[in-house]
């Protein structure tokens, strides 16, 4: 890897052609069939980030996280002892939806329907007229997904018995995602938003750096030098079906006099909590989640497909105690603020996007060297989606 000194150079478009060269099919971005293969090739079986630790500090509290691409709802719980749960949020009498809270403290959840209640590791604990059923109604059960955490970050399998355990899915980013701030933090500051958009085009919007310098110069993310001006990675890598890459950081960055007191107060904070503030990591995690590194406002976004043309971004910036000064709380306002501002710029040009995309004026799209992360996506996406198909004889 090259010193942050060093001159400049972008990695090479010869290098980074390992990816790939050809155009990419316009329809996957797009089309409703390939959505509905995406959603049974990928996630109903890759692990999902459906939330962090911090939102379940002890024992009885819940979660409750949509994931409308594999049409359900997902129930988190910690149960006594510290362990984590997690089931579909769904009656097994006759399939109701049993809770509707988004979170809370709970140590029982009764059905609204007819009262069947389950304690929160999903054992049916009563059941009005259990004699009346024809089957041993005692033995029912919450229906049960793999649940595990990484990072800090809960992550959820759909499948009961998946088959890579979440070590193993992470591969080698599983220890650098336990150094990074997330895996310590108490709490956060959330916004999502719903793009008219495909996940995919929604994602590739925050992989590359091409784009920077063309609509971010007002909200400053441009954040080029002289050495670099247009802000292009140090490096990328490769890690099976997740993919990272090395942010460059400006030596000398324009900064005004308030965001010197909202910087400010952030790093005190960090360094408070032990923080590192040389972790300048982009990671990102098969199939929809990325989580930038860097210690002063550790980021991750969460990019939940709806429909072909809808996706929903959870936003988090991630932060360890309480804002219990003026300057710290301006800090991580100001850092939401500006990350808000940002993806305002970023989000017309997604949709705009899709809209072409749509129309079906164009078969292919095509991706420049520096634009090689949402190639390695689609790589893996179709990939995974092919073996899908081979293995139902579609193809
Ligand atoms: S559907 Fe839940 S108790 Fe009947
Ligand atoms: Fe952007």
């Amino acid at each position: 890897m090259r010193s942050i000194s060093d001159p400049f150079s972008p990695v090479a478009k010869s290098e980074l052609a390992i990816q790939g060269t050809e155009p990419i099919p316009a329809e996957v971005y797009h089309c409703p069939k390939y959505f509905e293969l995406e959603r049974d090739a990928i996630f109903k079986c890759a692990w999902l980030q459906l939330g962090h630790v911090c939102e379940l500090p002890d024992d009885g509290a819940f979660i409750v996280v949509p994931v409308e691409v594999a049409k359900t709802s997902i129930l988190i719980t910690r149960v006594k002892g510290g362990e984590l749960r997690a089931f579909h949020n769904v009656c097994p009498h006759r399939g109701t939806r049993l809770v509707s809270d988004c979170a809370g403290r709970a140590t029982r959840f009764t059905c609204p329907y007819h009262a069947w209640t389950f304690a929160n590791d999903g054992r049916l604990l009563g059941a009005p007229d259990a004699d009346n059923f024809y089957f041993d109604v005692s033995a029912s059960h919450l229906p049960e997904v793999a649940v595990d955490v990484c990072g800090g970050f809960i992550f959820v399998n759909l499948q009961r018995e998946p088959a890579q355990t979440l070590r193993q899915f992470l591969g080698d980013l599983a220890p650098e995602l336990q150094k990074i701030p997330h895996a310590q933090a108490t709490t956060f500051s959330e916004y999502t938003y719903e793009v008219q958009a495909n996940w995919k085009l929604t994602y590739d919007n925050f992989q590359e750096n091409y784009h920077l310098r063309f609509i971010h110069p007002r909200s400053g993310a441009a954040a080029g030098g002289p050495e670099n001006p247009f802000g292009y990675p140090e490096g990328y890598a490769f890690h099976d079906p997740h993919r990272t890459q090395t942010i460059w950081s400006n030596p000398n960055p324009p900064v005004k006099p308030f965001q010197a007191v909202a910087f400010g107060a952030l790093a005190n904070s960090i360094a408070a909590a032990g923080g590192n503030f040389g972790v300048n990591t982009y990671f990102g995690v098969f199939p929809n989640l990325f989580v930038l590194g860097k210690g002063m406002t550790p980021f991750s976004q969460c990019i939940m497909p709806i429909a072909p043309n809808r996706t929903r971004s959870i936003i988090r910036l991630y932060w360890n105690g309480d804002d219990d000064s003026a300057a710290k709380r301006f800090g991580r306002e100001y850092a939401t603020a500006l990350a808000m501002d940002i993806h305002s710029e970023d989000r017309d040009m997604i949709e705009r996007g899709q809209q072409g995309l749509e129309s079906g004026a164009i078969s292919h799209i095509h991706f420049q060297s520096q634009e090689v992360l949402c190639r390695h996506l689609y790589n893996q996406v179709d990939q995974k989606v092919k073996a899908y198909q081979r293995e139902q004889g579609d193809l």
